[in-house]
């Protein structure tokens, strides 16, 4: 089986953490993010992934090379000019060697799932649909594309990102995975930007072709900010969802090889400490992800914060709900919560920020 991976967004939601890498590249639970994604497509049986790359596209390949560490094959498929979702499925369908009636699986690029992708394919071909979408129920569903059903799974309708309330018609949202039979994406008009979400469903809906929907239950999160990131690494870490890409066993936190934890620090609730990184004496970090050579000094408190390569949380500071960029200096006495992104490279002098 073949797969699209879409890897090409810019991840602006995820700002400062996609200013120097892409977001499949941010380390989730001690490996960049696609690392999971490909680790469970190979589990499911995928034997050849195309990456469908546009901003910071140059990064992937020096780190997943031809994908044979990784048990299956990986092409490059880059974009000059970002061609939106339907148009780098387009795009990418030039390297792969499915037949025209043949399944292509296509992922959405930062969704963590426990989605069943052996059974998606099976539903696609027991329901001989054109395309068949992984849906899944939301409290909130503004956010996403709507996507209700009739009680056989046939789509109704899409609407993405709804903008006015009567088009809240049901809490199915699309999960971001689908098979497509590979002749529908060669009809996806080539080299403009197409929206799959706004452009293609509607239209395919249109022309009564079968879009076939599966509601499951299982995880799901879609990691475009910061507060999801870091819940997504934590609950990898914790083996609420399975990735066998995870460096290490299930377990309250993850210290990766290279990393120095102080034996009177305190870490928790999926907490992984990357390489070179240190955790000094009296500091608590619970449910966090600190990235490779990041400091984190003497009693300060780190909860579900993203610290960025290289950073440093001076003693005695609160992090709570923040993302501190690549190499940042926060000093110490310094109380930051609720959402704060500091930008990379920022220093913040000591006691200049509490509540
Ligand atoms: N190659 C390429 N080129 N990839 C792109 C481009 C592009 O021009 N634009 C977006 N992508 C990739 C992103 O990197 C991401 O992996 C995926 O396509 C979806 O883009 P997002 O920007 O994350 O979309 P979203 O989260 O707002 O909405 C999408 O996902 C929701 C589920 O999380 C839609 O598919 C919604 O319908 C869906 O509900
Ligand atoms: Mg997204």
């Amino acid at each position: 089986t073949e797969a699209v991976l879409l890897v090409g967004g810019k991840g602006t939601r995820l700002r400062p953490l996609t200013i120097n890498t892409p977001k499949p590249m941010v380390p989730a639970a001690g490996v960049p993010f696609l690392a999971h994604q490909l680790a469970r497509a190979r589990a499911a049986g995928v034997e050849h992934v195309v990456l469908a790359t546009s901003y910071l596209a140059e990064v992937f390949e020096p780190y997943f090379g031809d994908g044979s560490a990784h048990g299956l094959r990986l092409t490059y498929v880059h974009e000059e000019e970002p061609l939106g979702t339907g148009g780098a499925i387009r795009h990418a369908a030039r390297a792969l060697t499915a037949g025209p009636g043949d399944p292509v699986l296509v992922f959405n690029g930062d969704i963590l799932t426990g989605l069943d992708i052996r059974a998606l394919l099976e539903r696609h071909e027991r329901a001989q649909a054109h395309v068949t979408l992984h849906l899944t129920r939301v409290a909130d569903p503004r956010a996403f594309g709507l996507v209700p059903t009739d009680a056989d799974g046939r789509v109704l309708a899409f609407t993405e990102k709804p903008s006015r309330p009567e088009e809240i018609v049901t809490d199915q949202i699309n999960a971001g995975g689908y098979v497509f039979r590979r002749e529908v994406i060669d009809g996806i008009p080539a080299d403009r930007p197409v929206s799959v979400e706004r452009e293609t469903f509607p239209q395919l809906l249109a022309e009564r072709a079968v879009l076939h929907g599966v509601v499951d239950s299982s995880y799901w999160l879609d990691l475009g900010r910061p507060a999801s990131f870091v819940q997504a690494s934590a609950d990898l870490v914790r083996g609420i969802v399975h990735s066998p890409a995870v460096p290490g066993e299930p377990g309250e936190f993850l210290v990766l090889p290279g990393a120095h934890v102080d034996a009177g620090a305190r870490l928790s609730g999926g907490t992984v400490v990357g390489a070179g990184a240190h955790v000094a004496a009296g500091a608590e970090v619970a449910g966090s992800v600190v990235l490779d050579g990041a400091r984190i000094e003497a009693d300060a408190r780190v909860h579900a914060s993203m610290v960025g390569t290289g950073a440093r949380v001076g003693p005695r500071t609160v992090l709570d709900g923040v993302v501190i960029g690549d190499h940042s200096l926060i000093g110490a006495d310094n109380e930051l919560r609720d959402g704060a992104r500091i930008w990379c490279g920022t220093a913040i002098p000591d006691a200049a920020i509490r509540f």
